[in-house]
């Protein structure tokens, strides 16, 4: 029998407004003893609509809380060889503390190269093979900004993970893959039961219906739907995908990979789309910054 329960949104919104909040209060702290103002850059190459958004909401977040910002754009007929010496420059650059080369890439630059290329002391976005190894050992380094955003999330509403059984869906390196180790890690929040589904794993339901914690990270429109979820679960949204609504200014509107009005109901807790998962991971961006500044 499914019974419907008072669910509480995950307001992303409102904790990473928290969470600059308290940046912009140390930037000040450090600006009045002189110390130095974090400094974050990022490249964009291409004109990809959605990247385009998030690298000036990246940008705008900066400014915002006192970081100093620089943004690099190049056209999509950009050589690798060109971005990688971009990289190089960026890496050897002392007024910056922490960079980023925003993703997805044209087809032809190897995005693994371009990874591997940003220096694992300025790589804010923590994924460089070097960093990722170092967040599956429990050891300090950059997490992936948006499962450290998912993870401050779940910990800035002391949601209990440990022992239960948490179903990640998707395996990317960005989300998916860390968001399942930083799940299964002994630590607070972690110490779940993880099952990693996928798109060659076979009835994802049978699996979601017995998760504690589902982490849909597919990209796939409204893909999670109520009779995949059991009563009482905490349900984290990372999709966000344009689907076309010509009642809407912008001729879209934002879906994200959970069907929200059957599934909610059914939940503890829900993110939502926009709002839950997206602006976390600005917030967890910048505190990567305000970490490489500190150790630089
Ligand atoms: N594309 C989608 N998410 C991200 C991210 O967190 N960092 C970068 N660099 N590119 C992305």
């Amino acid at each position: 029998m499914t019974t419907e329960t008072t669910y509480q949104l995950l307001d992303g919104k409102q904790t990473s407004n928290d969470i600059k909040e308290e940046l912009a209060i140390e930037v000040e702290k450090i600006s009045k003893s002189g110390g130095t103002i974090p400094h974050l850059a990022a490249v964009l190459v291409g004109d990809d609509g959605a990247s385009e958004t998030y690298v000036n909401a990246k940008v705008k977040a900066c400014e915002k809380i006192g970081f100093k910002s620089s943004l690099y754009r190049y056209p999509s007929s950009i050589a690798e060889d060109a971005l990688l010496s971009k990289i190089e420059e960026l890496n050897n650059d002392d007024s910056l503390h922490g960079f980023i080369v925003q993703l997805p890439l044209p087809d032809h630059i190897d995005e693994q190269k371009v990874k591997e290329a940003v220096s694992p002391e300025k790589d804010v976005d923590g994924f460089h093979p070097e960093n990722v190894g170092k967040m599956a050992l429990n050891l300090p380094t950059f997490i992936s900004a948006t499962p450290y955003g998912i993870v401050q999330l779940l910990e800035r509403y002391s949601i209990e993970t440990s022992g239960k059984n948490c179903v990640v869906i998707g395996r990317s390196h960005i989300v998916g893959l860390p968001m399942s180790i930083l799940m299964a890690r002994k630590a607070k929040p972690g110490n779940c039961t993880v099952t990693v589904c996928h798109s060659r794993t076979q009835n994802i339901k049978e699996f979601t219906l017995n998760a504690d914690i589902v982490i849909v990270a597919l990209g796939s429109a409204e893909f999670l739907t109520g009779d995949m979820v059991k009563d009482g679960a905490v349900v984290i949204d990372v999709g966000i995908t344009r689907v076309k609504d010509d009642s809407k200014k912008s001729g879209y509107r934002l879906v994200g990979d959970v069907k929200f009005d059957e599934v909610a109901p059914k939940c503890s807790y829900i993110t939502p789309v926009p709002g839950g998962v997206g602006p976390m991971t600005i917030a967890s961006l910048l505190k990567n910054t305000l970490q490489a500044a500190k150790s630089s």
